[in-house]
């Protein structure tokens, strides 16, 4: 009976802030591919590398596959403050006011992630980030998936292929202008709601990286994929600014680092994920996979050239012209 005494006292003296040093931060991580995928990996190692490095003091909760948020909604959600972390496609930060990001859009524009990673960790991809804070939100890292390939119902060989065919595309001008220059229909849609578009005919073809396309099943539904990587798919990684502001900065510098070791994670995944998904593609037995010629791939380039002239006003003639010294 003592002891309870002396319990319920402290119980009821506990000062609300010491109660609320107590408490876990919590992170809500969302994002709209499946855990088995470049992204989802890293997410999960993320979470675990955040509440090892704070001893628990931060919980990271991970929602993927569009469990708590779809595209759009997510960044509303994040400016909103209903979610504290996500990490959209470099596609989808038009409706934040910073059409930039859709650089990395532009058709045959790295030849390859080694070229890509010098943009990303370099002082261009910095000063991407830092004009996020701008628009209420902190960019942490990029996180990579990989280079696109095309898919339908058709073999595609030639650029003329893809001619009157709808195409399923992300929310990005550059991607529209992509798929007008080869003659298709461009349709903008949410990531989870391809699967069920292209089964039902509402799109005739999309473009992905082998891991999300396999982790979609979009095998059953699409009788051909070709071989492409005219472009590249990756993430930036973005936190509530006012929720990040507000951390102990203890608790920020152990969650950054954690975010440099899940950063390096993803990027030393991407390659292998995606050549894993190929493999199972051609596994699955359903879609018959066709890697371009050189000579079909300099038709595609050719096809695709103007695009980027196109996207000067949008994006800005000097990002493209600083990328290409970079990357060339
Ligand atoms: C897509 O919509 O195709 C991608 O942005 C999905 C993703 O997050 O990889």
């Amino acid at each position: 009976m003592k002891w309870f005494s002396i319990l319920l006292v402290c119980a009821l003296t506990w000062p609300s802030s010491l109660w609320a040093q107590q408490q876990p931060i919590v992170i809500r991580f969302s994002h709209v591919v499946a855990p088995d995928t470049p992204k989802g990996k890293a997410a999960v190692r993320f979470q675990e590398l955040a509440e090892r490095a704070t001893n628990g003091r931060v919980r990271v909760q991970v929602y993927p596959n569009s469990e708590l948020y779809r595209d759009r909604e997510e960044l509303e959600a994040l400016q909103l403050g209903a979610v504290e972390m996500i990490a959209p496609s470099l596609s989808k930060f038009g409706p934040l006011g910073v059409r930039e990001f859709e650089v990395f859009d532009l058709p045959f524009m790295f030849p390859d992630a080694q070229a890509l990673h010098r943009v990303t960790n370099g002082p261009i991809g910095r000063d991407m980030l830092r004009r996020l804070r701008l628009k209420g939100v902190v960019g942490l890292a990029f996180w990579d998936n990989g280079f696109k390939s095309f898919s339908a119902n058709r073999p595609l060989r030639m650029p003329s292929d893809l001619s009157g065919l709808r195409m399923r595309i992300q929310p990005s001008r550059v991607l529209d202008a992509q798929m007008r220059a080869l003659g298709a229909q461009p349709m903008t849609m949410r990531f989870g709601e391809v699967y069920a578009a292209l089964e039902a005919g509402v799109v005739d073809g999309t473009e992905n990286p082998p891991s999300n396309f396999f982790t979609q099943d979009m095998q059953d539904v699409q009788a051909h994929f070709t071989v492409s990587n005219h472009g590249y798919l990756g993430y930036a990684v973005i936190v509530n600014r006012k929720f990040w502001e507000g951390l102990p900065s203890d608790i920020r510098g152990a969650l950054e680092d954690a975010m440099r070791d899940a950063t390096a994670y993803a990027a030393s995944i991407a390659q292998q994920e995606n050549d894993r998904a190929l493999e199972a593609i051609r596994a699955s037995g359903k879609t018959q996979i066709h890697v371009l010629t050189e000579t079909e791939r300099e038709a595609w380039k050719q096809a695709l050239a103007a695009v980027s002239v196109e996207m000067e006003d949008l994006i800005g003639a000097q990002l493209i012209a600083d990328i290409r010294r970079v990357v060339d």
